[in-house]
């Protein structure tokens, strides 16, 4: 496929291809390994540079890899994840007494789906509630695909000086917060360098918003348009598990992930691809191979379980996993219980928010 700029990319779409390659040691992610990069050959300005190029756990690969992943490992173990659930509740209660009091019929998108993952991971990181959707602001610039390349690269340098300001307030108050044990983690032992300590931050809020808020939101909106899967759950035949399982596969919040390159010579079923071409994993699509998922265009809460691979695979596999399916399940079940009339309202289909990894729409409005 081809991604701006004419940069062209195998874009691996099928379930079983897709799984294999994840798990591939001949595939890795440092962009050293792609010839485009290393050649220079990338269009000025290209809009995807910088994700591609973060320093973090996402671009790193073997010892550099399980070094960056092992510094926030423990603070996603299921036991810490279990301990916010009364948090995030709380968040989520609150957030249904503001949406209670909107007239009309109102955007679910901006008054839900967005504040609940941004306020969690926001509280992860430490970072003060002014900050939040600044952030939020960058961060949708930064991977939407209308955004200029001028304003792509502006919105992550906005982000990267932000960040740094954050750790610049950490370093002189620490608090009880995952920025803190970062910096602690890059003081005491020099584990990690000041780059990727800001680029672990960015990757956390980013990873850790974004996907959750597509998630919540593609999960309302598929309920809505299939309201006898709704009357299911809402009878107490499917659980909530089900349904953000379902969602997952049926309309992955990540629609594709860039970039991963082969290390040498792969061959996929009669494709060659060749060593240093890039490859970009295809979630959404996957979650719709027919060949894997039977009827796989239809939402369905009664299949059998979804065997998806919108959290990845292999060594990437997603750390903020658990985390997700908490705060979607909460929201999910939050939600239609205080207002189990919900419905859309009448007017366009919603728009695609038109970015090349997140998958979900601009708004969703909905009524009680
Ligand atoms: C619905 C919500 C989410 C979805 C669909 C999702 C999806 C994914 C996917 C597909 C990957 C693999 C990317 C690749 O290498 O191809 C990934 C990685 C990752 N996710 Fe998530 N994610 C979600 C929520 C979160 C949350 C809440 C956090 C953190 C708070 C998080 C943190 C991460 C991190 C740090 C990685 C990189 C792991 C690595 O490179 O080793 N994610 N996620």
């Amino acid at each position: 496929m081809e991604l701006p700029g004419g940069v062209v990319v195998w874009a691996i779409t099928h379930h079983e291809t897709l799984q294999q390659l994840l798990n591939d040691p001949r595939v890795g992610k440092n962009a050293q390994l792609w010839n485009t990069f290393r050649e220079g050959r990338l269009p000025e300005g290209w809009p995807l540079l910088n994700f591609v190029t973060v320093p973090g756990m996402t671009t790193a690969d073997g010892e550099d890899h399980k070094r960056l992943r092992g510094l926030v490992t423990q603070a996603f173990t299921p036991r810490r994840i279990a301990a916010l659930q009364p948090r995030i509740e709380q968040l989520t209660s609150d957030l249904l007494d503001d949406v209670a009091q909107l007239e009309g019929d109102f955007d679910l998108r901006e008054h839900f789906a967005y504040p609940l993952p941004m306020q969690v991971i926001g509280e992860l990181l430490g970072l003060a509630l002014a900050q939040q959707d600044e952030l939020h602001e960058l961060s949708d610039t930064m991977v939407s695909s209308s955004a200029t390349p001028a304003a792509a690269i502006a919105a992550q340098q906005g982000l990267f000086a932000l960040l740094a300001s954050v750790v610049a307030e950490k370093r002189a108050r620490p608090g009880d917060d995952l920025t803190t044990d970062l910096i602690a983690a890059r003081e005491e032992t020099d584990r990690l360098s000041e780059q990727e300590l800001v680029g672990t931050l960015l990757l956390m809020l980013v990873a850790g918003h974004e996907t959750t808020l597509n998630l919540i939101t593609n999960a309302v909106r598929a309920l809505l348009a299939h309201p006898e899967q709704l009357r299911l759950v809402l009878d107490g035949k499917v659980s909530w598990a089900t349904v953000v399982e379902e969602t997952l596969r049926y309309d992955s919040p990540v629609g594709q992930f860039p970039l991963r390159y082969a290390i040498e010579d792969i061959e996929v079923g009669n494709v060659l691809i060749r060593r240093g071409e890039a490859l970009i994993a295809s979630y959404a699509a996957a979650g719709r191979d027919s060949g894997h998922h039977p009827e796989a265009d239809r939402f369905d809460l009664t299949r059998a379980p979804a065997k998806h691979l919108s959290l990845g695979h292999g060594p990437h596999f997603c750390l903020g996993a658990g985390l997700a399916r908490l705060e979607a399940e909460t929201a999910l079940r939050e939600l239609f219980g205080r207002f189990p009339g919900l419905s859309l309202a009448p007017g366009e289909a919603p728009e695609p928010i038109g970015s090349f990894i997140s998958n979900g729409v601009r708004e969703l409005r909905v009524q009680r």
